[in-house]
């Protein structure tokens, strides 16, 4: 594909919150999603730093969408092979267009699947495993029965085991939304440090634990070992109410901007309410690095 049919097909999707493109491919066809409420840029600098000084030969993408993270370690020598799962086919085959568009497309793939517990014993053995903001939603888009059973804080300890037993390095990211993990009957307040010990309690040394807002916001390297304090954490005493506002006005304006044309401008211009809330939205996630 020419370069500048790629790069009208990705400006088709600008608006989507998780597309951000490997650096080589964004400087060549001079284009970059700004709008980064999803802090996926800071989260990779921060793998980066990690993964650099790790002997990772080949990892597994867990919910990869369209295979930045992996794309972009590929792309800078820091890993030799991927393999991206996710489950929706249209993202799954952009990701393919900008492998080929790169030249690493023999050394990842692509592969539709919904990865649940059951589903996590097909997966080849690899060294790592990158699986970030996806354990929150089981119960919501899989494993209903499981989780519905016996709580999402038993069947996560289950997941990471297993994530624990086949791999020796684990990128995590996870979500402590006002309503999610959802079956999981703890405070939100203490939420960050009971899920801490449950990685500990599955096998996992913690090696940097953080706040994706703390990246976004850092004006500085984002070396790993910066990222290791249990003090790197926000206060969240907004009530369930408030939070559910900022999640849906947060919608609201973001939808808006695509309809308005978000294809000529990013969103951050159309409104800075959706940089803000982002923002806001991201103090709530973090990032863990474990062997
Ligand atoms: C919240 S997005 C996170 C994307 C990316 N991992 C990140 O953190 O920037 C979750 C991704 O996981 C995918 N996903 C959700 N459930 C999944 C499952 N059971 N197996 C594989 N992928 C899944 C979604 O399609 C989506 O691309």
């Amino acid at each position: 594909m020419e370069d500048t049919e790629l790069k009208s097909l990705l400006e088709k999707h600008m608006y989507y919150e998780y597309l951000q493109l490997p650096e080589r491919l964004s400087e060549r066809l001079g284009l970059q999603n700004i709008s980064d409420y999803k802090g996926v840029l800071p989260r990779y600098r921060l793998i980066r730093s990690f993964i650099w000084e790790r002997p990772l030969k080949k990892v597994v993408n867990i919910g990869g969408n369209c295979g930045f993270f992996s794309l972009s370690l590929l792309d800078e020598d820091l890993i030799e092979e991927a393999v991206i799962y996710d489950i929706k086919p249209d993202i799954l085959e952009l990701g393919r267009k900008i492998a080929r568009a790169m030249g690493l497309e023999d050394r990842c793939s692509f592969v539709e699947k919904s990865i649940d517990l059951a589903a996590l014993d097909e997966l080849p053995s690899t060294d790592g495993v990158i699986y970030q903001n996806v354990l929150h939603h089981a119960g919501d888009y899989f494993d209903k029965d499981l989780v519905a059973e016996i709580g999402w804080e038993k069947y996560a300890e289950r997941f990471l085991k297993k994530l624990r037993a086949k791999y020796a390095y684990g990128i995590l990211g996870m979500g402590f939304k006002w309503n999610k993990p959802k079956l999981w009957d703890v405070d939100k307040e203490k939420r960050r440090f009971i899920f801490r010990n449950l990685l500990e309690k599955s096998g996992w040394e913690i090696i940097s634990d953080a706040n994706v807002y703390s990246l976004m916001i850092d004006g500085g390297e984002l070396d790993y070992r910066r990222f290791n304090s249990q003090k790197d954490t926000y206060d969240f005493k907004k009530s369930d109410l408030a939070s559910l506002w900022d999640l849906v006005s947060f919608n609201i304006i973001k939808r808006a901007g695509i309809f308005l044309g978000s294809r000529q401008t990013s969103m951050r211009d159309i409104s800075p309410a959706v940089a803000q809330m982002g923002q806001e939205i991201a103090k709530m996630y973090h990032i863990y690095l474990m062997e």
